[in-house]
């Protein structure tokens, strides 16, 4: 299991999200972080039935698929790096469903999530980024998380795969979300 754990919620596996990811990931490597891009592109989407069967039986969700996977991930990793592109202003159902059933699951399970380092990315062609941002944000900080900044909003103009590295500032902004979180990391040894 890896320290840093990056999930793609685009249905794109390797498009601009994966990308910004990567350029987060690789920073942290570079600085001895173990690290992992977790793609939920392509895997049935399923939300939360809320059925409170988390809470009896703590650590898994009651619908046994590739949720329960990523939630034995982000239960061992100290840094979660959640990545989205911009759905007409919010994020894709793929993150929403993880959000949903792995922060439930977490809260049943002794908030494990409590004092791990949350971040978030997003890909917009144009505009509405600041609203994806906001609402994975909304999961991190209600579940105890510590979240670190860049040096703009954690997002880059992107449309079709490849776009990404054409936006300078959005790589470096990557980047440096990439410094901050090696620096908050070690920090909170
Ligand atoms: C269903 C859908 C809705 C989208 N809505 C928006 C939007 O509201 N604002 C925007 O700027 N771009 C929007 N886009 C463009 C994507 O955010 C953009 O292409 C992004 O780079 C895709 O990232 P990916 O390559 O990681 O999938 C939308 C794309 C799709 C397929």
């Amino acid at each position: 299991m890896a320290q840093v754990l990056a999930i793609n919620g685009s249905p794109r596996r390797n498009g601009n999200t994966a990308h910004m990811l990567n350029t987060v990931l690789a920073v942290c490597r570079q600085a001895g972080l173990s690290a992992e891009l977790y793609q939920a592109g392509g895997r049935e989407v399923r939300g939360c039935l809320a059925c409170g069967s988390c809470y009896q039986k703590p650590g898994r969700c009651a619908q046994d698929d590739w949720v329960n996977e990523v939630y034995a991930k982000m239960k061992e990793a100290a840094v979660m790096l959640l990545g989205s592109p911009t759905y007409f202003a919010d994020l894709t159902p793929e993150l929403k469903a993880i959000i949903d059933r792995c922060g439930y699951v977490s809260r049943g399970d002794g908030k494990a999530f409590s004092r791990k380092i949350g971040a978030a990315v997003c890909a917009v062609r144009r505009a509405g980024s600041l609203h994806v941002l906001d609402s994975i944000q909304h999961f991190f900080l209600i579940n105890d998380m510590i979240v670190p900044g860049s040096s703009y909003w954690n997002m880059s103009l992107a449309r079709d795969i490849g776009d990404y590295g054409k936006d300078a500032e959005g790589a470096a902004t990557m980047a440096r979300l990439g410094e901050n979180i090696v620096w908050l990391a070690q920090k909170l040894k």
